[in-house]
């Protein structure tokens, strides 16, 4: 095609009323959710950016799909399905079907994990490193130089330091190494791919040392599209089949199928080793489910079957990569510091870079997340020191290595007009940011404070 605008590759059947708000009202529904969008109603909302996961819209396909869900408890013909779609893709034969991601994980990294023990990723995504320290575990990230830089541009910022990887192994001793770990794409990160050549090289380092290598394969569909476009050799395959080769350097995986399995929940963990695969499946019965359901109903696993092959579909792939990059680009050109390149599902901002007159331990991200809430009822979450920061022993914040804010962009769901309005309210916050001030934390938890913790305005 010779058009410039990429179009939504479908039409809407259903649609859902969004509720507009005053600011007025927005100041005063802030002020009751401590500051913390997390605990902002829906309908308070206008575009929810909180995230990418289990908001998708499903496909006609998907809904009718549902409608011939097999209920039964063992052996569903639902289950028989998404098996032969999960194996077929992953080319692992074990398959333990979960209700989301972190099941899947608690599942793996609580039985590879317990004291003594560390896990290497590119970078563990929050709920990754939560159920690994949790199970008294170590986890250690090392990403490659350049992705700490957000504005350096890089085809493949997600990749793993593979100099970084070898010496953790040996510094730690093999036997203690519970798993390497490769988020695909890299979230915490930035959304940022992995490519196919860095995958070689840590599949290569793990089986030198006999150490396990498991893909968190989330957002595998999105990282294929980039690796299509941006890695030599990769031009003429399709988007599955480089997925395919992605897993066939791993020993298992991890999947959220909220993000690129297109659906409002489900996920899994797919292995190659039938004793570990053993031992997870007793795990799986007491915590989730039996074998062939998991956490799932049977019409949740006939969406998922659907989901997993409509994600790698050209025109789909083409629009999502195009749409994420579209908001990037226009708040980028206007001003706005953002994470290059755009990633697949999100952009980032740069908060430390937009709000310099405040200080790390005064959380810019979350003073912008605030402003966007107020002043376009725009919803998205910090992905910095609130998220990451932890305190030392006087109680000094230790801050993370950025102050990223993600607007994550839900599959599907929204036109370019609604995408054209965010950044319309981009231009007020880029008038307004030097009057913006910090946040102060006045209540927080354990574990995972972004969820709740609530802030006051400095
Ligand atoms: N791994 C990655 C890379 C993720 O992004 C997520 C979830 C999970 C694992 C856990 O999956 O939510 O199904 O239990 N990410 C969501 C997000 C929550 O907003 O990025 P889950």
């Amino acid at each position: 095609m010779h058009h410039q605008v990429i179009i939504e590759p479908f039409k809407i059947k259903t649609v859902e009323p969004i509720y507009m708000t005053t600011e007025e009202e927005r100041i005063c529904f802030l002020e009751q959710a401590h500051y913390n969008p997390f605990l902002l109603h829906s309908d308070q909302v206008l575009i929810d950016l909180l995230t990418d996961s289990g908001t998708s819209a499903m496909s006609t396909r998907q809904w009718s799909a549902m409608m011939s869900g097999d209920e039964s408890y063992a052996g569903a013909r639902s289950w028989l399905k998404l098996e032969r779609v999960i194996q077929e893709l992953t080319g692992y034969p074990h398959i333990l079907p979960t209700h989301q991601g972190r099941a899947a994980e608690r599942i793996l990294y609580g039985y590879l994990g317990g004291k003594g023990k560390v896990f290497l990723s590119n970078t563990h995504f929050d709920t990754t490193r939560a159920n690994i320290e949790f199970s008294g575990a170590t986890a250690i990230d090392c990403p490659i130089e350049e992705a700490h830089h957000p504005s350096l541009d890089h085809p493949f910022k997600g990749n793993m330091d593979v100099v970084k990887l070898e010496t953790g192994i040996k510094q730690h001793g093999a036997n203690n190494i519970s798993a390497v770990i490769l988020t695909v794409t890299n979230n915490t990160g930035g959304g940022q791919p992995v490519s196919m050549e860095n995958t070689e090289a840590i599949s290569a380092r793990c089986r030198k040392y006999g150490v396990l290598f498991i893909i968190d394969a989330c957002r595998v569909a999105e990282n294929a599209y980039f690796i299509k476009h941006r890695e030599k050799g990769y031009e003429n395959k399709p988007y599955k089949q480089i997925a395919q080769e992605m897993f066939s350097l791993a020993d298992g995986c991890v999947m959220s199928a909220k993000k690129d399995g297109l659906v409002n929940i489900g996920g899994f963990l797919a292995l190659q080793d039938n004793q570990i695969s053993d031992a997870c499946t007793n795990l799986l019965i007491i915590t989730e489910g039996f074998t062939t359901y998991g956490g799932l109903a049977g019409r949740d696993m006939e969406a998922m079957a659907v989901g997993l092959e409509e994600v790698f579909e050209e025109d789909y792939l083409k629009y999502r990569i195009r749409s994420t990059q579209y908001l990037g680009e226009k708040i980028s050109d206007m001003g706005i510091p953002i994470m290059l390149p755009v990633g697949g599902h999100a952009v980032y901002v740069d908060s430390k870079a937009l709000y310099p007159h405040i200080p790390v331990d005064q959380y810019p991200g979350q003073a912008l997340v605030c402003e966007l809430y107020l002043k376009g009822g725009i919803r998205c979450v910090e992905v910095g020191s609130v998220m990451f920061g932890r305190q030392d022993e006087q109680g000094q914040l230790i801050p993370a290595s950025m102050e990223l804010v993600r607007l994550a962009i839900p599959r599907r769901v929204y036109t370019q007009s609604h995408v054209d309005y965010v950044i319309e309210v981009f231009q007020e916050i880029l008038d307004t940011k030097n009057s913006v001030r910090g946040m102060r934390i006045t209540h927080e938890p354990k574990l995972l404070r972004h969820f709740s913790a609530h802030f006051e305005r400095i």
